[in-house]
């Protein structure tokens, strides 16, 4: 039997990349999914999931045997937020796991960074996680019970060159999610963070983000930037898999560790080591 065999869990950010993986890993698992994503191609970003995607996520899931519900929905509307919640509450009859995953990549040296780059980060990589958050937490202190899980990043516990935006966004989810967990923890709801190093998705592998890492070539390749994303860390990884981050995610949403709040759990190959805390 699954760890989350008879428990929903609705995650955004699920047509593609890291949402993808936890729709299906916690499916294998047990669990009925609720997934959601814009669908849409946001201008400063990098590239993101579309409806073939999600719809991909819901064959997936519904291959393991489990239920899928999917949506379109927007993570910088709450009131889109609301409606993933009620969709998934009529269909299965419960949310037990949040897992607030959806978020952009759009990097640039600070001074000349657009007002909408600056704004779309913010609004989506911060605002969002507190929407979705914000959405079931009404239906989680009902039941007395949750599992919140927040996508925050190795760059939410550094600062770092052409990343003023999304370090900002991702330190911020680490406050929201520490405070939050206090707010919580009395009615035995847990909220925490994960922040993993780069990750094999299409937010990592673009070439926009080679050209950052690559910066003397003109077309850069996987091959050509592998070695330099791995001086990031001590063990030398130039990107984890999805996987990788869906075993840490299980965890934290798991009876395992139902006595962990407040945390921000890095996957991160030992780079959080060079951190101060
Ligand atoms: N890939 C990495 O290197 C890396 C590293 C650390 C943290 N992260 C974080 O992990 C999370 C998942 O990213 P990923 O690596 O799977 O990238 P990804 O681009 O493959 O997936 C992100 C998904 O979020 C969706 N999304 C973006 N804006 C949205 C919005 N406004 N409303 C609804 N959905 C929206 C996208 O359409 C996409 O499907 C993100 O929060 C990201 O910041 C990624």
């Amino acid at each position: 039997m699954g760890r989350f065999e008879g428990k929903v869990v609705a995650i955004t950010g699920a047509a593609q990349g890291q949402g993808r993986e936890h729709a299906v890993r916690f499916a294998r698992e047990g669990a009925d999914v609720v997934v959601s994503d814009l669908c849409g191609q946001i201008p400063c970003a990098s590239p993101m999931g579309t409806a073939e995607g999600l719809a991909e996520t819901v064959a997936l899931v519904e291959e393991t045997g489990r239920r899928a519900v999917s949506m379109t929905a927007d993570v910088r509307d709450p009131e889109q937020m609301r409606e993933m919640c009620a969709k998934g509450i009529e269909a299965f009859g419960a949310i037990d796991v949040l897992i607030a995953n959806a978020g952009i990549g759009a990097y640039g040296p600070f001074a000349e960074m657009s007002d909408e780059t600056w704004h779309e980060m913010i609004a989506i990589n911060l605002g969002g996680v507190a929407h979705a958050v914000r959405a079931v937490v009404p239906h989680m202190l009902e039941r007395g019970s949750g599992r919140i899980v927040c996508t925050s990043s190795e760059v939410g516990r550094e600062g770092g060159p052409n990343n003023a935006n999304y370090a900002s966004a991702k330190w911020g989810v680490i406050g929201f999610v520490k405070s939050v967990a206090i707010e919580l923890a009395p009615a035995g709801i847990t909220v925490n963070a994960l922040a993993p190093m780069s990750v094999a998705t299409a937010m990592c592998h673009n070439p926009a983000t080679y050209a950052l890492f690559r910066p003397d070539l003109e077309d850069p390749e996987p091959g050509d930037v592998a070695d330099a994303f791995g001086t990031l860390n001590p063990m030398a990884v130039p990107w984890l898999e999805p996987s990788d981050v869906a075993d840490a995610a299980l965890f934290l949403a798991s009876d395992e560790a139902k006595f962990i709040t407040g945390v921000c759990l890095d996957v991160a190959g030992g780079w959080n080591a060079f951190h101060a805390a």
